[in-house]
């Protein structure tokens, strides 16, 4: 792929000297679904596919930008005095919300650059494309201009991007992921304070699948930040009842005691989510150091219900494409990855079922919704590099 980005600069931009390429992965979490805003635990991986970058530094301040994946876009000029948020979901506005955060944190980009881009994860598929591409930006802003910053600042710096220069209210998860991952390990990562300890996946016999569901999404056009907002009256309301900071300081029967102060229905449906999604990450992680990857599967499955009722992210094509993998013997577990609203699923399924767990939720699929699911078999990948 490093062939492939470096020619594509070439013929792009005009063969010179100082090209490198680097790469970002993707990622996907195993559980801990629409918690990282709510200062519980999540535990993603990074993958080892992702976006991979052919860069150039410049010496004034044009920037240029191609995507591979857009490649009818053709190269998009622009420059280092037009780093302007605005919300627009144009693909170049995730590099350039990065280098204009770096400004805002008191390192600002000294000089352009022509960025290429290619990336072998499915765009809009909640396997974090754009935090990919974050992650990617600031690890070649750091390599060109010597920025000190780690990579655990790299993922803040990506969540401010996103945040505040693409309007997205994410959380941490997929940056942290991105910008942490490490081979064949998930991160367990409490968002509450950013501690973190690796867990190696030894899934012996397994694999992890993702299936995508070709529904597109984009998480400012989603109720994701409805989602958010719904979380943060509930935690108020609760807060009048119990002392907490957020409502990943609730276990289940605290919950329980104290729920009847939050005073809308569907508000408490959100807030159960919150603080049982967390207590069950936190046991799953149990689970797995333990080597019950059963267990872990069932609260997976349990994940996705708690997504599918009470939180109300799933939507028929990823209700279908779990609750057909559900019926597939040889599935440990499965359930709706990322935002929800569309995108993938993550399914944990023993190697000899893997065939038959393709052939027949992709034709259970393609019969409900009418068109084809995508199926990956991954794996678990370090963080960003230089190629
Ligand atoms: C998106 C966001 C993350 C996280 C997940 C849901 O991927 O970017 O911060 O909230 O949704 O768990």
């Amino acid at each position: 792929m490093k062939e492939t980005v470096l020619k594509k600069f070439a013929e792009v931009f005009g063969e010179e000297e100082g090209v490198k390429a680097y790469f970002a992965p993707g990622r996907v979490n195993l559980i801990g679904e629409h918690t990282d805003y709510n200062g519980g635990h999540v535990f993603p991986c990074a993958l080892t596919i992702g976006t991979y970058g052919a860069a150039r530094r410049r010496t004034d301040n044009k920037l240029r930008f191609y995507s591979m994946n857009f490649g009818k876009l053709g190269v998009i000029e622009s420059s280092l005095e037009e780093l302007t948020p605005s919300g627009d979901a144009g693909w170049t506005n995730y590099p350039k919300g990065v280098m204009w955060a770096f400004g805002e944190k008191g390192m600002k980009v000294p000089w352009g650059m022509d960025l290429l881009l290619y990336g072998n994860i499915p765009n809009g598929s909640g396997l974090s494309s754009s935090a990919s591409v974050e992650v990617l930006t600031g690890y070649i802003l750091r390599d060109f201009f010597g920025f000190e910053v780690s990579n655990q600042e790299l993922a803040l710096i990506g969540q401010y991007a996103e945040n505040n220069y693409n309007k997205v209210n994410c959380g941490i998860m997929d940056q942290f992921a991105i910008a942490m991952g490490k081979k064949d390990n998930a991160i367990f990562l409490d968002t509450a304070d950013l501690s973190f300890t690796y867990a190696p996946i030894a899934l012996e016999g397994a694999k992890i699948v993702i299936a995508s569901s070709n529904k597109k999404r984009g998480l400012g056009d989603s109720k994701y930040n409805e989602r958010r907002s719904e979380c943060e009256t509930a935690l108020a309301e609760l807060q009048q009842a119990v002392k907490i900071n957020s409502l990943g300081d609730l276990d289940e029967e605290t919950f329980e005691k104290y729920q009847s102060a939050v005073k809308d229905d569907v508000r408490r449906k959100r807030a159960k989510h919150a603080v049982f999604e967390n207590r069950r990450t936190i046991r799953a992680v149990e689970a797995l150091k333990a080597r019950d990857v059963a267990l872990f599967g069932q609260l997976m499955n349990a994940s996705h219900v708690s997504l599918r009722d009470d939180y109300e992210v799933t939507g028929r094509e990823l209700d279908t494409l779990v609750e057909e993998a559900w019926k597939v013997e040889g599935v440990i577990g499965s359930r709706m990855t990322g935002a929800g609203f569309g995108g993938c699923t993550v399914s944990i399924v023993k190697d000899e079922a893997i065939d038959t767990f393709i052939e027949k939720v992709g034709r259970a699929y393609q019969e409900k919704i009418g068109y084809e699911a995508d199926f990956y078999v991954v794996e678990i990948g370090d963080g960003p590099v230089t190629l």
